[in-house]
């Protein structure tokens, strides 16, 4: 039987977990919400393994000393999984009545658009508060400009490409480099332009081989190697399947692929990553003591801001055009 939580109350025992793909910068997040509850006197407790951890019981209390030596570590203390006992009311049932028991009153989570929609559910179904703190390395959510995680992603990505672009521009080769980014081109295009990318090809818009073929042709007349990069969920394919198509029709350089995979995912978190998880988690903090509820913190024009679940999951991220035009500029 669902309880409603009364509007503006302010709890006094925080469940937090972390659900979904893992993020570098989770575990500073994890760290500024425990430290801020125990700041208002409020208690905190772990919950394991995502949602999969409420259904199974694995919540254990945290302390400030628990988040010790976290700050710089990519992962996440809490780890993650993708629960499918959640999505059945009865699993949300069990994990109520767990949470009942520990008498904890309000939830934070630490995911993506597969957090929240679980979260909202919950929050509908049971009346307990929650609030989220955006972190993928996706960047993909809305009322955030930043997601936790996509700065140190980038970066990696980036350092990636340069890599590559040493031996590339030894052999007059043609590479490419597959990022993550089944829906979004976020990484893609940042990382390409910071990498002094040839082109980018992004999920959000249809570019075809074409243009690319085009693109191609004109470096051909006057460089002497070519760094294509292609998100994951390409209309086109993959890296693999764009180099396939390109080498049918195009022979001019020696060509390469390269997919650099969950390399992106790990690693120590930048300080744009560091400091956007201890913003949001005081934030997230923050917002349940004032009685908000159903809502994510995020940062708007560095600002942090609350938006409704709905209106996160809602609203698309289109992709920058501008910063396709920029990249159209600088990679003549
Ligand atoms: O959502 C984060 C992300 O890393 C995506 O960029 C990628 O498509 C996906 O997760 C990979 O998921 P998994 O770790 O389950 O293979």
């Amino acid at each position: 039987m669902a309880t409603a939580h009364k509007e503006g109350h302010a709890p006094g025992h925080i469940g937090l977990l972390t659900s979904g793909g893992d993020a570098p910068g989770m575990n500073a997040a994890i760290r500024a919400v425990v430290r801020t509850a125990h700041y208002y006197g409020m208690q905190v407790s772990g919950i394991m393994e995502g949602y999969e951890g409420l259904i199974q019981d694995a919540i254990k209390p945290m302390g400030v000393r628990d988040v010790s030596n976290i700050i710089q570590r990519g992962g996440t203390i809490l780890r993650s999984a993708r629960s499918r006992s959640f999505l059945t009311p009865q699993g949300r049932a069990t994990a109520k009545r767990n949470l009942d028991r520990h008498g904890i009153d309000a939830l934070i989570v630490i995911g993506g658009d597969g957090t929240f929609r679980g979260a909202s559910i919950f929050e509908r179904e049971h009346g307990l508060p929650v609030i989220g703190i955006a972190g993928t390395i996706d960047n993909d959510l809305g009322g955030t400009d930043r997601s936790i995680g996509f700065d140190t992603a980038t970066n990696t990505a980036m350092e990636m490409v340069d890599r590559i672009r040493d031996t590339a521009s030894s052999h007059d080769r043609l590479f490419f480099v597959e990022v993550m980014g089944r829906t979004t081109g976020a990484i893609a295009m940042h990382c390409g332009i910071a990498a002094g990318a040839e082109y980018v090809m992004v999920p959000e818009r249809d570019q075809g081989i074409d243009e690319l073929i085009g693109v191609l042709e004109r470096a051909a007349r006057t460089k002497s190697s070519v760094i294509v990069i292609v998100a994951e969920g390409d209309e086109e394919g993959g890296a693999y399947e764009v180099a396939r198509k390109v080498k049918k029709r195009f022979q001019h350089f020696d060509t390469r692929v390269s997919v650099l995979g969950h390399v992106q995912r790990g690693g120590n978190p930048t300080v744009a990553d560091r400091l956007l998880a201890s913003r949001s988690g005081v934030a997230a903090v923050e917002a349940l003591r004032k009685g908000d509820r159903n809502k994510m913190v995020g940062q708007v024009n560095a600002s942090m801001v609350l938006t409704p679940f709905d209106q996160v999951l809602h609203k698309p991220v289109d992709l920058d055009e501008d910063l396709l035009r920029i990249l159209g500029i600088l990679s003549i």
